[in-house]
């Protein structure tokens, strides 16, 4: 029996992309995979009074299954409205690669779809979306497209090189499928090490910089969809204090390297509606539990290692909405 979205309490994310491109933020759309992350990203946004996409990638349906993460989310939203919190919750799938996965989120209760066709060649990156659009559309559910490949590990996929979306092509994708946003790149990347140390230069703290992102081809795709929700993925900052943090406890995260917050600004003030981080969040929980390990030996409690993970991905959570996203008190 299918359940629609509406009746669990998510909204999809037209509204939420509407207000963020007028008040020129961008929404956080946070990947899940357990119990202390989804709390931390409700927690969170909560706290920061900020609108959040919870997104459910294909590596989270392997680890913890797809119905129970669905359900987790809804449990989320209860825990949500039992504290106050009066936030708009989106549940998102994220990369999906085929209709009847769309399908099938859909029919779970998933109130936003991403149809990554990205790999495809273009007619049948927009048959296949087009056809996602149709399903998804009857029962108001949003759907993100991609249009270019991001460098790196894209889920399953791994792209050795970025290949930038090309501004000619974005009118004609978005008119032909139907998308509510597009996912587009202009060299942001997915994972920890999202640029060559012999791409980066350096900083007086030795901090690799890496090059910035192409707000040229950016700009030019804003001119031939004026108004249009853009979504970067592959945005995390890779903050250093927290790959030091695993560093100084044992890890060994070597030109770990992500996008500087103030690019991130800059984006979330332009069409980019919808920005996602995963990396960020990994890296925090690793950094925490680390450090206890390394601090406690004793310890063999999980929810004394969970427990400050989780509070401390809280307060990155919070930082991001506050400071880079501009999310926070929106609402
Ligand atoms: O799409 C990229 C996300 O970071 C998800 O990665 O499939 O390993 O969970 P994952
Ligand atoms: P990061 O790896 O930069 O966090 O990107 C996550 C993402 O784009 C998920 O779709
Ligand atoms: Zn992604």
């Amino acid at each position: 029996m299918a359940t629609n979205y509406k009746d669990i309490g998510f909204v999809n994310t037209k509204e939420m992309f509407k207000k963020a491109f007028e008040g020129k933020y961008a929404i956080p759309a946070f990947n899940f995979n357990n119990l202390e992350q989804i709390q931390a990203v409700i927690n969170g946004c909560g706290e920061s009074k900020s609108p959040v996409i919870l997104q459910v990638s294909s590596g989270a349906r392997k680890y913890a299954d797809q119905t129970m993460l669905r359900y987790m989310a809804e449990g989320a939203m209860q825990m949500a409205k039992e504290k106050g919190y009066n936030i708009p919750v989106a549940l998102h799938l994220d990369h999906g690669d085929t209709y009847e996965l769309c399908v099938s989120c859909i029919e779970s209760g998933f109130s936003s779809v991403m149809i990554d066709g990205s790999h495809h060649p273009y007619e049948k990156n927009i048959e296949l979306t087009r056809k996602v659009v149709e399903y998804a559309h009857k029962y108001d559910v949003s759907v993100e497209g991609e249009l270019g490949v991001l460098a790196g590990i894209e889920d399953d996929v791994v792209a050795a090189k970025s290949i930038y979306t090309q501004p000619d092509e974005v009118e004609d994708f978005v008119s032909r499928t139907g998308v509510d946003s597009l996912a587009i790149s202009i060299g942001t990347s997915h994972g920890a090490f999202k640029f060559k140390p012999e791409q980066c230069t350096k900083n007086k703290d030795g901090v690799l910089v890496p090059p910035p992102l192409r707000f040229d081809i950016l700009e030019e795709i804003e001119k031939r969809i004026p108004g249009f929700p853009i979504v970067l993925h592959g945005a995390s900052s890779v903050l250093p204090e927290y790959v030091n943090l695993i560093n100084n406890n044992g890890g060994a995260l070597e030109a770990a390297v992500g996008i500087p917050a103030e690019q991130l600004r800059k984006a979330a003030k332009s069409a980019v509606c919808k920005i996602n981080i995963d990396s960020d969040g990994r890296l925090v929980v690793t950094g925490m539990i680390r450090k206890i390990f390394a601090e406690k030996p004793e310890e063999f409690d999980p929810r004394k290692y969970l427990g400050p993970a989780r509070d401390e991905l809280t307060k990155m959570i919070i930082d991001k909405n506050t400071h880079v996203l501009g999310s926070a008190g929106r609402a």
